[in-house]
């Protein structure tokens, strides 16, 4: 099983441009799933994920040619509106067919996404809301089995802020008859660079970007070409590791408008930040200082940086209080991170983290995707070597991790 081994202390500089998003593109390749026509993808990111969605959407009968960061895909000779637990089981965002699926055939099998790392994570305002559009729904042997002869237009208020929710949702509404409203929607950009691609294909939807999006269904939708915007998660790991080694990054291709909390915090730390049109240069001259906060939906600070930051505040000067209010079993990465010698308390769903003067290298085990990222960051700063194992976390969020930090001036290596 593959390690990445790094040998930590040297300040990260130079210039990096940030890929397409993962968590944009897999509800957008699940969109493809609505129309007959094909659809052409830019700014696709080289993510075991993407091959795993691509793979899903083939098993279909969907057809699929990729070129370097793109893909073509054309579901037209789609027979088999099914999503077989054997593929789910690796990718939980396999769920984003159900909603195209039962939408465009009238009918889906979609296996249910098991348990996770991170925390239960149930769908049930996926399936909440299916039903409220007048789908027939029913679990079958660890199978959701959703039937429509064609989805009706509903107002559905949503308990608790679900992105892939809305996004499951929201595509479904697009072929629905008549006007759908999703209140208390997520407003992550994600959301609304799905549906700028949805409305590119002949979707009428308003709202976007704000928690009332209404979508009035059309008969059919069209083909389309789009690029996946950049990746905000993947923009904040390499600031977040900047700042943590005390370095000079350049970042191009950046998701500016998308990253407000995150800079406001790493100019917390003691960074100073220049943001141009898509392009960010974070500079640290010194010991960051530690900054609490608490996770939440956009526009609040992200979940999927939060273990960055907690990696970031382990040698900041003083104590953060950090609050995960998404997930309830976020924090893997602590005691990973402890090995190094990092001092953090947990309580409940807050981790106290207490700046160390330094880090030291060790071998820890990654647990989960933005776990892995934190791991790196610690390992960037820690004195010596550290070898992280089951790096199929990183990859399948991060595209070629170790060269483009390793272009950054990282002494960081694969080992097989
Ligand atoms: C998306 O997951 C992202 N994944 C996650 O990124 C991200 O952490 C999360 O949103 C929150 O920002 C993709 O976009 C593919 P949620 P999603 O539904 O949609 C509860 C990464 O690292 N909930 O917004 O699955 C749920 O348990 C990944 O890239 C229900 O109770 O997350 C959680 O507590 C990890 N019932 C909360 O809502 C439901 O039906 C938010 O989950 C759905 C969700």
């Amino acid at each position: 099983m593959q390690k990445l081994s790094i040998h930590g202390g040297v300040p990260l500089s130079g210039e990096v441009r940030v890929a397409g998003a993962k968590n944009a593109a897999l509800p957008i390749l699940a969109a493809a799933l609505l129309t007959a026509e094909p659809v052409r993808l830019t700014n696709v990111p080289e993510l075991n994920d993407v091959t795993t969605m691509i793979g899903l959407l083939e098993r279909m009968g969907a057809r699929a040619r990729r070129s370097p960061h793109g893909v073509e895909l054309d579901a037209g000779a789609v027979t088999d509106p099914f999503a077989p637990y054997d593929l789910v089981k690796t990718m939980r965002a396999s769920i984003l067919a159900l909603g195209p699926l039962t939408a465009r055939f009238g009918e889906a099998r979609v296996s249910l996404p098991g348990g996770c790392a991170i925390g239960e994570r149930p769908v049930d305002l996926h399936i909440k809301g299916l039903a409220a559009m007048g789908a027939e729904i029913a679990i079958e042997a660890g199978y959701i089995h959703a039937k429509a002869r064609r989805l009706k237009g509903a107002r559905i208020f949503m308990d608790s802020v679900t992105v892939t929710g809305t996004e499951n949702l929201m595509m479904a509404a697009s072929l629905a008859d008549g006007e759908t409203v999703l209140e208390n929607a997520a407003r992550e950009p994600e959301v609304v660079d799905l549906a700028r691609c949805l409305i590119a294909m002949g979707a009428r939807i308003r709202g976007h970007g704000t928690d009332v999006i209404s979508i009035e269904g059309v008969e059919r939708l069209r083909g389309v070409e789009h690029a996946v915007m950049p990746d905000r998660i993947e923009a904040g790991t390499f600031l977040a590791a900047a700042a943590a080694t005390r370095g000079t990054v350049t970042l191009t291709q950046a998701p500016v408008e998308a990253l407000d909390a995150v800079l406001e915090k790493l100019r917390e730390a003691g960074a100073s930040i220049d943001v141009d049109r898509d392009s960010i240069r974070l500079r640290m001259g010194a010991r960051p200082r530690s900054v609490s906060l608490r996770t939440a939906p956009y526009p609040g600070f992200p979940t999927d940086m939060q273990a960055q930051f907690i990696a970031l505040n382990t040698v900041a000067e003083g104590t953060a209080f950090v609050t995960e209010t998404i997930f309830e079993n976020r924090f893997m990465h602590v005691q990973e991170l402890r090995r190094l010698g990092a001092r953090i308390e947990i309580e409940g769903n807050t981790a106290l983290v207490h700046g160390a003067e330094k880090l030291a290298g060790a071998t820890v085990m990654a647990t989960d995707l933005r776990a892995s990222a934190s791991l790196v960051i610690a390992a960037l700063m820690a004195e010596g070597e550290t070898v992280i194992e089951r790096i199929y976390h990183l990859d399948r969020g991060y595209e070629r991790i170790e060269s483009r930090l390793g272009q950054l001036g990282a002494r960081i290596a694969r080992l097989s």
